[in-house]
């Protein structure tokens, strides 16, 4: 079991049999903790995270795979009530300033790009590193009972200005974490695996 009761996977099929070596499809679902993940919009305004929350939500995104193990991410976190907040708020745009401050925490991600005033590049993959850190940290948010929205949708300009990050970093994106005040919609959509094998390349 990995989270509270959620997401426990049962061992056996329904008739007793253990089918794992000749039924993989049925032994391997997509495991409840992705199956489960959605992105709230709407966050329970009144639910606060601890610090010890934050230290395993950053835990989580520190153990992710990173090309060279270049670790090529930072988190800038501000907890709701916390002046930092205030500081990220005035950066959101209209769209997500409607919802992203009820969240208990925001977080801005930063990549490490270059090296250090030089325009050569700190990591090739610096960016889909940072992608891997925060899908750690997203699915640990889940098995907490959190929910995260990632989004981009703030003023990366002033931003920028505002937390100017070191030579070489570069603001991507934030991501609003909290208890969702939502329930995950019925159906979601997703290409198919069918087509994710068959796009865009010479046959
Ligand atoms: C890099 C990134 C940027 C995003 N930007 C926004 C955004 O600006 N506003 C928003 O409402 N949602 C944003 N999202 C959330 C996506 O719309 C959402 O993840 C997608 O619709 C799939 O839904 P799901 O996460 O519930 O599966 C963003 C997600 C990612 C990963």
């Amino acid at each position: 079991m990995i989270g509270p009761g959620l997401f426990e996977l049962p061992s056996t099929h329904p008739d007793g049999m253990d089918h794992c070596t000749e039924q993989l499809d049925w032994c391997m679902p997509v495991h409840p903790l992705l199956a489960s993940r959605f992105s709230p919009m709407w966050f329970d305004p009144s639910w606060t995270v601890s610090e010890d929350d934050v230290e395993l939500l950053l835990d989580a995104a520190r153990w992710a795979p990173s090309a060279g193990n270049s670790q090529p991410w930072a988190y800038f976190v501000a907890r709701r009530g916390e002046p930092d907040h205030d500081r990220l708020v005035k950066h959101l745009a209209r769209s997500s300033a409607r919802w992203a401050p009820s969240a208990s925490l925001l977080i801005v991600t930063m990549a490490h790009r270059y090296i250090e005033d030089t325009d050569w590049a700190y990591s090739d993959f610096a960016d889909y590193d940072l992608g891997q850190s925060v899908a750690h940290l997203t699915l640990q948010a889940h098995a907490m009972n959190l929910a995260c929205r990632q989004f981009r949708a703030f003023n990366l300009e002033t931003l920028t200005t505002d937390l100017n990050p070191g030579p070489g970093w570069h603001i991507i994106s934030m991501i609003a974490i909290g208890h969702p005040a939502e329930d995950r919609p019925d159906s979601r959509e997703r290409r198919s695996t069918t087509e994710l094998r068959t796009a865009p390349w010479d046959a």
